[in-house]
């Protein structure tokens, strides 16, 4: 057992949940990246913040980089006696992009690496702990392991399918943001059976479109089991969803929201004054560790 005691740095993508009809259960990795250095120092707990979040986030032992840090020492019983934490956040906050899912794998990868713990854990229990940090699958699967995810749980054991695909994405991101507990606290208990069925046979179609039939994709991103529950928390987003598909541009809610995800070039015109956009590619690799 040892602790290095030279910085390790990892470097997070951000992820799209859902995409569409996939809730909780399709993901996409972003190349668009948050970067944390973490150094092993004789004491205490020191953070630095810059970019995304920096002056919201807590700076102890609360920062979700840290918890997941704590979470995956705990597991490999070993520590540093201290930190040193440096964030530099590009993921923007609240916007249903991922920032949390960046947090917990970046700090689950950075511990592993700290106290060189990859035969005590490997990814699949990685992805197991970070599954069960972020409550569900569908951003830290994309965010570990890159490219197009299908995850789900079983029981409670998290299990992923990743896949290759190459897609053009713009994304409209909205100056304010929306907790994804809010977002999750619209979705009814219960959904039509006929409403199950649609959105099963279109998440199937979406994976197809995504990997080989992108003239699916105006059908395949059909959903009816999440973004009309949630427009309420989301006007905007939620309009700017319907204007662009009524243009026949496969657009969607990015995650929880309240960013808008367009499987499309060319649409900057779209955007809503105010608003940031990012034309974004597929990350294939995931997380790296340096
Ligand atoms: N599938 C999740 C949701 C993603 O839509 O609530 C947000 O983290």
């Amino acid at each position: 057992m040892s602790v290095l005691q030279t910085p390790v740095t990892v470097r997070v993508p951000a992820t799209s949940a859902n995409l569409g009809p996939g809730f909780d259960t399709l993901g996409l990795a972003l190349d668009l990246y948050d970067e944390i250095t973490v150094e092993a120092v004789p004491s205490g707990l020191h953070i630095d913040v810059t970019g995304a979040g920096a002056g919201e986030v807590p700076l102890d032992e609360t920062h979700l980089v840290v918890r997941s840090m704590q979470a995956a020492f705990d597991l490999l019983g070993e520590k540093p006696a201290g930190l040193r934490l440096t964030c530099r956040n590009v993921v923007p906050h609240g916007r249903g992009l991922g920032s949390s899912a960046a947090a917990i794998v970046g700090g689950l990868l950075a511990a592993r690496a700290l106290v060189e713990g990859e035969d005590r854990l490997d990814d699949a229990a990685l992805f197991q702990l970070a599954t069960d940090l972020e409550g569900h699958p569908d951003n830290v699967a994309p965010a570990l392991f890159g490219g197009l995810t299908i995850s789900w749980v079983d029981g409670a054991a998290a299990a992923v399918e990743r896949l290759d695909c190459q897609v053009p994405v713009t994304v409209f991101v909205p100056p304010t943001a929306v907790s994804t507990a809010e977002a999750r606290g619209l979705l009814p208990a219960t959904v039509p059976h006929g409403d199950a069925v649609f959105n099963a046979g279109r998440a199937a179609l979406l994976v197809a479109a995504l990997l080989h039939a992108p003239e699916r994709l105006i059908s395949a991103t059909e959903d009816r089991l999440h973004q009309s529950y949630r427009s309420a928390a989301m006007p905007e987003s939620y309009r700017l969803v319907r204007s662009l598909r009524v243009e026949g541009v496969p657009a969607v809610i990015s995650g929880a929201g309240p960013t808008v995800l367009a499987f499309a070039r060319g649409i900057d015109d779209a955007c809503p004054e105010g608003w940031a956009l990012h034309h974004l590619d597929v990350d294939a690799g995931g997380a790296t560790v340096r």
